[in-house]
């Protein structure tokens, strides 16, 4: 990784925010190169996502939106990271990522305060294993010495407590940490001049909601039916409590998410007489009217995997966790992250989770508007199903949201009350007579993506070191980028053999002048050709195109106007006409 973060640096990719003031954690700054590497991905994610479907839309949302959103959507009451302190220098962790720690516990007690009013002070220190219990004493001594207190005295003899796999302290000084209490991770702002709690906003923490309060206007507007999606690209802000890994867990950053939307699976039995529920060897190639949720779900891991296997992502790279029992949100029936291999470890590079009917519900029920799509082919369905199978179809529907309220009581370890209980069967009559009309709220598939990640993984994938020997015979470790060309920041080097020679510059400069309009090209004539291709192979770049004396003519008529094309993985060399040239190239690099 340092390797990695260092020629990002070097050669422009990525950048420390604010570094001439000494950076700030978290934040990062894309340079020249990263900035095109960036902008491929997101092209190619939209492109992807929106342009070549029929059923998937677009929409560019304001970061800033109505407080209410975050309310509704669990974000204020609900997202927030474990977080404590270090007792002695104050350093904050993310609770449930400090590292598992064994060793001996010793434990110090000391008065705070004089004769008005006296407290104790406990404190513990982790030794590990082997470690002398003196370590442990100098660092009570730091603790109680901050705070004034001369007499603490050491609790529990000298033996110490033997304690395994506790993240109770700071790995770095053995200082005990705080209890683990919440933190929320919206950033906080005000919306206009006066800055009281009532004009309190966040900055958003996911690109999603938007789309979500979007979601009838989208509809309204277009001419779409239920399944169809809404997909955004932008910034998203968490205060993360320990932004690390690079770019990996920044506090800001962008997303790209699609919020599919398909009729729950009562409408399509109802529509079409059954459910075609996933099975190992399933076909996903194309969508059908009777797939329920799972197809869809698979559906979409499936699309996901095809996106990254086309950019250089393979499957040897990728990985997939199915999350399970407590770790799905209580309204998810399925999620599994698309797990990249990075250098620090296998870690989540998107989440393709089936959230239900959760986001719209919950905004219809705090905004009081309809999130519902009216479904002739469901209404025409409906219109024919008699008093009984009504009945039946209510009674299943008492049981299931019933159930659901069980489920979601059980995850705050309590069961669910009367009360709860009443609501989820009045919630349930609700559902059903609306269903009965051929209304209901979507159910959401929604694939969410992070661009600086996933530039992350394709830099991580695409470095490589190699010992090549040069003219003379030395060998030399260098480094080559082997971006996929479809997002290699730049896609040709365009390069005079020689720059002393003018009819070669004039006609590199022509070559460069062609492609400029259709491709990003970079022109260099300084330093040795060699040298020149090492400086590309660097950076990624895929194709480079030498002007030469062939090209002149001087070889024989027959090369006139033709040049070289090398190729920078295999190191191959093409002799390719310049009326052909730009044809050649972008059959490459589609
Ligand atoms: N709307 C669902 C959602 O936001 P998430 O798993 O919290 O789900 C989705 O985030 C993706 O956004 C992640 O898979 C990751 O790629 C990216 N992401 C989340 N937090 C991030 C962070 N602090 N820094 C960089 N990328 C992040």
């Amino acid at each position: 990784m340092e390797k990695i973060a260092s020629l990002s640096k070097r050669r422009g990719f990525i950048f420390q925010s604010s570094e001439i003031y000494g950076g700030i954690a978290g934040f990062w700054d894309y340079g020249p190169l990263g900035a095109e590497l960036k902008r491929n991905l997101r092209d190619l994610w939209w492109r992807a996502m929106t342009r070549e479907r029929e059923d998937v839309l677009g929409l560019d949302a304001t970061i800033i939106m109505h407080p209410a959103i975050w309310k509704a959507s669990g974000h204020v009451d609900t997202f927030s990271d474990p977080m404590a302190d270090c007792l002695l220098t104050q350093k904050r962790f993310r609770a449930d990522h400090v590292d598992l720690q064994s060793g001996m516990v010793y434990r110090f007690s000391g008065a705070l305060g004089d004769e008005g009013g006296k407290s104790e002070v406990g404190f513990a220190v982790l030794v590990p294993a082997g470690k002398p219990r003196e370590s442990a004493l100098k660092v009570a001594k730091q603790f109680y010495e901050q705070r004034g207190v001369k007499n603490a005295v050491p609790q529990g003899g000298e033996q110490g407590e033997k304690v395994e796999n506790t993240r109770a302290f700071n790995p770095e000084n053995g200082a005990q940490l705080t209890e683990p209490r919440p933190f929320n991770l919206m950033f906080r702002t005000f919306v206009g001049p006066t800055a009281t709690d009532a004009d309190v906003a966040y900055l958003r923490p996911e690109t999603a909601q938007a789309i979500f309060a979007q979601f009838r206007n989208v509809l309204d507007t277009s001419r779409q039916k239920v399944p169809f999606g809404i997909c955004q690209i932008g910034k998203a802000f968490r205060n993360e409590v320990t932004p690390k890994n690079y770019t990996f867990r920044s506090r800001e950053f962008e997303q790209m998410e699609l919020e599919f939307f398909i009729k729950p699976d009562e409408a399509v039995a109802a529509v079409c007489g059954e459910v075609a529920r996933w099975h190992e060897g399933a076909d996903l190639s194309e969508p059908r009217d009777n797939w329920g949720w799972e197809m869809w779900h698979r559906y979409w891991v499936a699309q996901r995997t095809a996106f990254y296997n086309g950019i250089g992502l393979g499957t040897d790279v990728l990985d997939y966790y199915w999350q399970e029992g407590d770790d799905l949100a209580h309204y998810a029936r399925a999620c599994v992250d698309i797990l990249f291999k990075f250098p620090f470890g296998t870690e989540e590079l998107e989440g393709i989770a089936a959230r239900g009917d959760f986001d719209l519900t919950q905004h219809q029920q705090h905004c009081g508007k309809p999130q519902e799509f009216f479904d002739e082919e469901l209404k025409a369905a409906v219109a024919g199903w008699d008093e009984a199978k009504r009945a039946a179809f209510v009674e299943r529907k008492v049981v299931e949201f019933r159930a659901k309220a069980g489920q979601a009581a059980a995850k705050a370890r309590r069961e669910a009350t009367a009360e709860e209980l009443a609501s989820a069967e009045a919630r349930a009559q609700h559902w059903c007579a609306r269903f009965f009309t051929g209304n209901y709220v979507p159910h959401v598939i929604e694939p969410s993506a992070g661009l600086d990640r996933l530039a992350l993984a394709v830099l991580c994938e695409a470095y490589h070191e190699e010992d090549k020997a040069d003219v003379n015979g030395k060998v030399e470790r260098r480094t080559v980028l082997r971006f996929h060309p479809r997002v290699a920041p730049v896609k040709v080097g365009i390069f005079p053999l020689l720059k002393n020679r003018p009819e070669l510059v004039a006609k590199a400069r022509e070559v460069y002048a062609m492609l400029k309009p259709h491709m990003n090209c970079f022109y260099d004539e300084t330093a040795a050709i060699g040298r020149r291709y090492a400086r590309q192979d660097e950076v990624g770049t895929p194709f480079g195109v030498t002007i030469d004396f062939e090209t002149l003519g001087e070889k024989g008529p027959e090369l006139a106007d033709t040049v070289t094309v090398r190729e920078r993985d295999s190191g191959d060399q093409h002799r390719v006409r310049i009326s052909e040239l730009r044809g050649w190239l972008q059959g490459r690099l589609a």
